[in-house]
Order: C-alpha cells, then structure tokens, then sequence
C-alpha cells in the first residue's frame, strides 16, 4: 500500500497501552497515527521517534480529526462515552480497551454504532493479550456456549498465588505488590472484583448472545481470603483463585459472577499463576478449552488493540457493512439468576469451642438446613483452647448456606465463622 493512502488513526491516551500502540505500529505499512490526545504535553516519553507535533492534551481534537479510526485507551465512563459517541458521529470506527465502559454502557454503544454503521472491537477489554472475543464472534460462532470460568484479574491471581507460595497473608502481599507496582495504591478496583466483573458481563454477554446487566453480577472480592484457608484448601487438594464465571441453566438463565472459589488441582486453571489470565469454556460441538496468557501490560494488549486496528483497516472501503461477525447486536436481555437460588458447594472454617458436641453440633445446623457435609477435618485443639474446623460441603442452595451461616455464629460452640468460599463444581 503506498503511504497515501494509509489508514488514519487517532488514538486516545498514551499511558502504557497507548505507548505499546504507538511502538508497534511506527513502520506499519497500513496504518499512520495521525492525532494523540495526552493528558500533560510536558511529561517526559521515552517512545524513539515520537512526533511531538501530533500531541494535543485535547481529546476532541482526535476524535474531530481526520482519523478513520478512534482508539480509545484512557478507561473510565467519562469522558470516554462522549469521546467515542462524538468519533461515531463523525464517521469513524471505534477500538477501545474500556472495560467498564463495554459493561455499564455498552448496549446504548452499539446500537449507536450500529445506527451509524460504525464498528466498536474491543478485544484488549477482556482478558490483555489472549484472543477471546474475536474467537468467540468467529470460529467459535457454531456454539451454544453454557459455562465458562476465567481468571480475568493478573493484580488478584498475583496475589493469591504469592500468598499461596509464600505462606503470606492477604495484608503483606498486597504491600508488596503495591511497592512492586503490580497493585495500585488504590487497589480497590481490582481487589474487591470490579475489574472482573466489567470482563465477565461483556464476557457473559457474548458467549450467551444475550445481554447481561452488570448489577445482576454477583462480585466479592479476595480481602477476606486467609493464608489459613490456602493452607487448608491445599490439603483439600484445591487452590484458591478469583473466578469471574458464567452458567447457563436449564432454562437458559444466566448465573453470572466473580467471588474467591476452590479450584480443584486437577482443573487447568488451578495452574494459571501470577498475573497470567485465562478463560475456560464449555460448548457444544466443541467441548472444553482453555486460552491462557498476558491479560496486562504493554505489548500483550498493545497485540489486541493492534488486532483491531487492523482488522478494520483491512475492510475499509471493500464493503458498505465491514465486520459483520465482529458486532454486537444483541438486544434480548438475559434472564439471570439470584446468588441466593443457586447451588454451590462450599468450604468453611470454623473456629469452635473445646468442647463436647462441638461437630454434633455443626453437623446438626448443617442437616436442619438440608446441607450435606463432603468433608469435616479438625487437627487438634489450639493453645487458647479453640479448634480450627473446616468444612466441605455437598452441592447445595445458597440460601440454605446462608441460614446455616447465621446459626453458626448464634451457636454456643462456635466462636467465629472464618471463611466461606466456594467450591468449584
Ligand atoms: N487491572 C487489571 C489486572 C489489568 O490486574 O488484571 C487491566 O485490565
């Protein structure tokens, strides 16, 4: 392609995302970035070869540009959702790694596009570097999709994983990654289960073709998850992880959620360490896979804004509807699920009283509630005359945990409910 007639794109940030971008596609024979909005025009960049002259510390000089297409990289609901509606109207095609954007508003962006026969791609959303989205609009399309779990969050699956390793707790970790720069000062997004939660409702909304609302995600984060349950959960055969997952039952009601689960060794994503992501999914005729890798950082989802780019550069002007597999049109909202009407099965500790009857009595809450119990391990009494006990239950209702939650902390043999997790099925 001869350079006149490259494809103009504008780009919307130029953090660590952005700085990827620009490094990969400086000698692109297809694309040239024309126009990048920066926050502050005097910050020192070391990116060789940077032309200072298409800076602008003005968003709307990008998105009012010449650009064929907009790359938003700058995150958060505003002003990213007036910056790519003002880009769509000025006829441009949009790629953004603007998670919550996608799940908060996604659905009034794409019927906007759509309205404006613009594209939205978004593949650096959802899991960094691994290809999922694209996968699943594409070679995937043939499959009714019923299950997936997935490890969306590198800060959390750093943690865990370094508390697991280490033998550490949930406080000394999370300062070490912070002084390390793997969490942020404020860490809340990523370790109460936000981050997860916006990647599973786009995530979800794909893989069921149906829309889900982000306020009927069920979100618990990793602050409560104890070395001692690490511990425990090892010998049990598990590991603890952050999952973001999403069910769809027998009548097609989605349960959709991210909380602290027990992940069976056996299962490949005990194995996901680190910042590493990964997504399972189950679907007919294809049966299970795993994608695995980089879900941050510079060049790992710098690879999938590129994708984009050039996904759409390859199609402009051969058609009038470029992408036809790669939009969002779903406009039927999913039915979902109650955490409180789905089954699980769990894992608790317990911290009882010395004292006779103290497993009758657990055993007794457990069968008043309709619970099963797998297993019940208690090893020795502790010097201050308590026992640590930990429980794995059989599959049952949510609601029937939570009963039996209350009355262990009624009961005169129990003095603290330490943890309840759930159990991978
Ligand atoms: N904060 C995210 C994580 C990366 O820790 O995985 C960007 O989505």
């Amino acid at each position: 392609m001869e350079n006149n007639k490259k494809i103009k794109i504008g780009l919307i940030g130029l953090g660590t995302v952005g700085s990827g971008v620009y490094k990969t596609l400086k000698d692109s024979p297809e694309v040239e970035i024309i126009k990048i909005a920066v926050k502050n025009l005097n910050k020192p960049r070391n990116i060789e070869g940077l032309d200072n002259s298409i800076l602008t510390d003005n968003p709307y000089d990008v998105v009012n540009s010449d650009a064929d297409i907009v790359v938003e990289l700058i995150g958060g609901l505003e002003p990213a959702f007036d910056l790519i509606k003002t880009a769509i109207v000025n006829g441009k095609h949009i790629v953004t790694a603007n998670k919550e954007l996608l799940a908060k508003r996604g659905e009034e962006l794409f019927l906007f596009a759509e309205e404006h026969n613009k594209v939205i791609l978004y593949e650096a959303a959802i899991a960094g570097g691994i290809p999922i989205i694209m996968p699943i609009k594409t070679i995937l399309a043939g499959n009714k999709i019923r299950r997936v779990e997935a490890i969306l969050n590198g800060t959390t699956n750093y943690i865990l994983t370094k508390m697991d390793v280490d033998k550490a707790s949930y406080a000394d970790v999370l300062k070490e990654a912070q002084e390390l720069g793997y969490a942020e000062a404020d860490p809340t997004g990523d370790v109460e289960g936000f981050d997860a939660a916006y990647k599973i409702t786009t995530l979800a909304t794909l893989a069921f073709r149906k829309r889900i609302k982000i306020e009927n995600v069920y979100r618990e984060g990793i602050t409560r998850v104890r070395a001692e349950d690490m511990e425990a959960a090892n010998d049990l055969g598990y590991k603890i992880k952050l999952i973001a997952s999403a069910y769809l039952d027998d009548e097609n009601r989605a349960d959709v959620r991210v909380h602290p689960m027990l992940v069976s060794k056996k299962s490949t994503l005990a194995h996901i360490d680190y910042v590493t992501n990964a997504v399972s999914l189950d679907g007919h005729p294809i049966g299970s896979i795993t994608l695995s890798g980089p879900g941050a950082g510079e060049f790992p989802t710098a690879s999938s804004v590129v994708g984009d780019i050039l996904s759409i550069s390859a199609e402009l002007g051969t058609s009038d509807y470029i992408l036809p597999m790669m939009r969002c049109n779903h406009h039927d909202t999913a039915q979902t699920v109650d955490i409180l009407d789905t089954e699980n099965k769990y894992y608790l500790s317990l911290n009882a009283k010395n004292k006779l009857g103290v497993i009758g009595n657990i055993g007794k809450i457990c069968e008043g509630n309709g619970i099963s119990l797998s297993s019940i391990v208690q090893r020795g009494v502790r010097d201050n005359n308590t026992a640590d006990i930990t429980v794995i239950t059989e599959l049952c209702k949510e609601k029937d945990m939570q009963k039996a939650l209350s009355q262990f902390k009624e009961s005169e043999y129990i003095n603290s409910v330490n943890s309840m997790i759930r159990v991978q099925i």
